[in-house]
Order: C-alpha cells, then structure tokens, then sequence
C-alpha cells in the first residue's frame, strides 16, 4: 500500500540493531559446523547461515512493517515488481565464499529505498566489527565517526577495485579495453565482496570498483554509502542504475569516474 508518515528514525534504529545481532549471530556459527550447498554451480555457495539471517531479517521487518517490501538473495522475501513504499534490499551475507573459506571479509548488506531513492545503507563487516552507515542528506559514518567527502582524482594516483575474471576474457567486456586499468592505476585488489568494495569506495579506502555483474542486494546499500559521500555510481555505461535488475556497476571518486568513463571504456583521448 501507499507509505506515508514513514518514521525513518525508527527504522534507522530497529535496522541497526537487526544488522548487529545479525553480526552476533554470524560470528556465534563461526566455530560450529556448517551445512554448505551449491547453488548453480560449485563456485555458487550458499550456507545455512545465508538463509537463517534472511529470515530473521525478513521476520523483523514483516512484525514491525507488514506494508514494507522486502527484496533479498536467497529468496524469503517478496517478489517486487515496483519499487514503491519502502523497500529494503538484504543480502545477508555479502562474501559467502570468503565467509566460508576465510571466516573474514564479508559483510551483512542492508539497502532500505523510499519510492526508488536511497535513504538508509547499512554495510556491516562483520569479522572485523565495522559498520559502514549513510543516510540521504546526512552523511556517511564508519562505527559512527563522520567520514569526510570523496574528493576529486586520477587514475594515475588510485587503488582500483577490480576482480581478476573481467580482465580475461569474457562474454560481458572486450577484456583488453581494461588492462590500462591495472598498467595505469597504482594498483588493482579484489576483496570478494561487492558491498564491501562499494564501502570501501565510499570510505576512501579504495578509489573506484569496477565489475560487470551485479544484483540489487549486491550495491544496494553500497551505492546509497558512495552517493552520500560525493562518489558517482553508475552502470559501465555510464547510465543509472536500476534497482530491480542485474547490472554492471562502475562507481567511484569524481573526476577519476570521468577520466575511466572517458579515456579507457570510451576509449576517447
Ligand atoms: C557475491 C560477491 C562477489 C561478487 C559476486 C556476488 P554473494 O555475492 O559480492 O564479490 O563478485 O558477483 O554474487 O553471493 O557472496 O552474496
Ligand atoms: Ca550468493
Ligand atoms: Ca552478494
Ligand atoms: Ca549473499
């Protein structure tokens, strides 16, 4: 239905405390066994935690918010056609891979949207206890310290996010197109977590992130973290990005975002 008088100050707190016992309970499963399925291939893996942070997520917010929309990976939420009222984006483990093999460098990814724009991103790492929080018009904080705006720069003078599968050959970009990318930059890293990266971008602890697939839990919350702090996200493209669909996604400083559009996937000079 039609959400009005939306009390975003309390949704912002209920979230947060969701998005921490969330944490305790991902790092509680840590020591136990763990049940761990393919998906759609062996590289696709889901674990039990995945779904059981989902659903508690998806509980929480039906108790508290039955006209909410909830969209999230492994399926517990709604099927959204729209993105009108308000609409939460959930991964509930960004990383599963690292979740599994290194215990370290994931993060519970919570986008919450008002009639398609970002108001609340929430990218919490859990293993390291960091918890990266935007909120439209009111800036962008890590555990709570304010961090400053993104800043202009040059390729030449960045860290640049980029997984090694798009500069090999692929269906998706002339892979070659991007290896000034790694030549140019002062170098590339790829985390395997795509919420993280954006948080990264957005904290400034990288400069830009580049990848050719990504669902909507995936940059959901990341890309409302990069827009607070003065960073620019769009597809490779150079176009919005929809909320509803797979995109590529290309984020980063200004000025930087400019020169890679320009000089490296337009390839003008
Ligand atoms: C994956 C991670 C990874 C990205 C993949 C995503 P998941 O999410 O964000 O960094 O490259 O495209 O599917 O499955 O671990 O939540
Ligand atoms: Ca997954
Ligand atoms: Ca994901
Ligand atoms: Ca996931």
């Amino acid at each position: 239905g039609i959400v009005e008088n939306v009390d975003w100050l309390e949704i912002k707190r209920k979230a947060d405390a969701w998005i921490f016992e969330a944490g305790k309970l991902i790092r509680n499963s840590f020591n136990g066994d763990r049940t761990i399925t393919y998906k759609s291939h062996a590289a696709d893996l889901v674990t039990e935690m995945d779904k059981g942070i989902e659903r508690f997520f998806i509980k929480n917010i039906r108790e508290s918010y039955p006209d909410h929309q909830v969209l999230g990976e492994e399926g517990y939420g709604d099927e959204i056609s729209d993105s009108k009222g308000v609409l939460w984006i959930i991964d509930p483990i960004d990383g599963t891979t690292n979740f599994i093999h290194q215990q370290t460098n994931f993060a519970v990814s919570v986008g919450i949207y008002h009639n398609g724009t970002g108001i609340l991103g929430f990218v919490y790492d859990v293993a390291r206890d960091e918890m990266f929080f935007a909120e439209k018009s009111n800036g962008i904080y890590l555990n709570g310290n304010k961090l400053p705006s993104l800043q202009e720069t040059v390729l030449e003078e960045s860290v640049f996010g980029i997984n090694a599968t798009w500069l090999t050959p692929n269906r998706r970009i002339d892979h070659t197109k991007l290896l000034p990318i790694v030549k140019r930059s002062r170098g590339t890293r790829s985390y395997g977590s795509a919420a993280l990266e954006m948080a990264y971008v957005a904290s400034g602890r990288i400069d830009a992130y580049l990848t050719m697939r990504l669902s909507p839990w995936d940059f959901a919350a990341g890309k409302i973290l990069i827009e607070e702090a003065g960073g620019i996200v769009t597809t490779v493209e150079g176009s919005e990005i929809s909320l509803l669909q797979q995109n590529s996604v290309f984020c980063g400083k200004p000025g930087l975002h400019e020169q890679v559009m320009n000089e490296i996937i337009l390839g003008k000079k």
